[in-house]
């Protein structure tokens, strides 16, 4: 098992000037295969894989100085404005990575966060915000400690911290795509921590259109903490879990010889079996709402008649993911404008690709 345990990670072991300013930019991700059930300290009950995407993604600076006892030590600032709404949560956070981090404690935090994606539109952002807020953590160790250590132990130590925030987020450290999750297919996957899915990778998904359908901005009706719990009663979940597993090993060679056309029949598969999941929990959800299932039926139908490889994938959400090669845009374009654009409200989709990983933002 791995752990980042480190008790000599405190102040007066420091080596570099306490104050100062970390920031990341980090990606959303579209899991293509689900993660859906989970156990212990944010383990997953099956391996995923995801698609890293591009212009859904959350900024975060953290400026940090020694703690000086008053009472706010942590401070969050969401889109310029003060929200101690979200402190128990990030507290939680810390809370649990207190181990690897201990002079987390030690300082004055002042977090200023802001997603690319509009607050209302109905996305999930803790994937983007928890692996932000891990690559900031794992920044500041370094910046401190004047720790040096390779590009790829650095993500890979930021994607276990991430998962400690949220389970998806480890999987938005990588580039293109992430495996998260130990599976016998998967050479060094992880329950753990993600890992990249990039050097057998085909072209064609490296480029790959994600286009967020937002039916929906409605807040969620159920939290994925409680989704989660749910499966532990949930009468499928032995047979969801070899599912997914069983999808894993299908959609690996897929993804590496560019099979656009089976890549889409999985992907399909495995947001129903996801939707099927809620519906049969209990207490049951039916996060799909009538727009939902009329741009599903477009999209199969569109799909036949002009024999287009476009796919959908769904989050725990009514919103749509529209997956395609980037090759048939203007085409795509199209059938967006015409038919799924007035089933989406206010309009609106937020277009997005298949992107490159986080990124570091450094002082100008
Ligand atoms: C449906 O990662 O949000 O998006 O670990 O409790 O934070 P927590 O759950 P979360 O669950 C994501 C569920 C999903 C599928 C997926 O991303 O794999």
């Amino acid at each position: 098992m791995l752990s980042y345990n480190n008790p000599s990670l405190v102040l007066s072991n420091s080596t570099e000037p306490l104050t100062g300013t970390v920031s990341w930019k980090c990606p959303s991700n579209i899991a293509i295969v689900k993660y859906w059930g989970k156990h212990g300290m944010q383990l997953p009950k099956n391996a995923s894989v995801s698609f890293t995407l591009e212009k859904a993604f959350t900024n975060t600076e953290i400026k940090y100085s020694p703690k000086d006892n008053s009472e706010n030590s942590l401070r969050f600032y969401f889109e310029g404005e003060e929200k101690p709404s979200f402190l128990p949560k990030i507290h939680h956070f810390i809370d649990r990575i207190k181990n690897t981090f201990p002079f987390l404690r030690e300082l004055d935090l002042e977090i200023h966060s802001s997603n690319s994606f509009p607050h209302s539109a109905g996305i999930a952002s803790s994937a983007s915000s928890m692996g932000a807020l891990a690559l900031c953590f794992c920044s500041l160790e370094k910046e401190i400690f004047g720790k040096e250590e390779t590009p790829d132990a650095f993500l890979k130590k930021a994607s276990y911290i991430a998962r400690l925030g949220s389970g998806s987020a480890c999987r938005s450290i990588f580039p293109y795509a992430s495996v998260w999750g130990k599976h016998e297919d998967v050479e060094g996957s992880d329950d753990y921590f993600g890992i990249a899915f990039e050097e057998n990778l085909h072209e064609v998904f490296k480029s790959f259109r994600d286009d967020i359908l937002i039916i929906s901005k409605s807040e969620k009706e159920v939290s994925s903490t409680l989704g989660h719990q749910l499966m532990d009663t949930n009468i499928f979940a032995k047979r969801r879990f070899q599912q997914a597993s069983d999808n894993l090993s299908l959609l690996l060679p897929i993804l590496e010889k560019g099979d656009v056309e089976e890549f889409g029949e999985i992907a399909e598969a495995e947001a129903l079996s996801l939707h099927a999941l809620m519906m049969t929990s209990n207490p049951s959800f039916i996060l799909m709402t009538p727009n939902t299932l009329k741009a599903i039926s477009r999209i199969r139908r569109f799909r036949k008649e002009q024999k287009l490889p476009v796919y959908f994938t769904l989050d725990a959400g009514p919103n749509i993911h529209l997956l395609y090669p980037e090759e048939i845009q203007d085409r795509v374009g199209e059938f967006k404008k015409e038919q799924l654009r007035s089933l989406c409200e206010g309009g609106q989709i937020l277009d997005d690709r298949v992107g490159l990983g986080p990124k570091k933002n450094e002082e100008k």
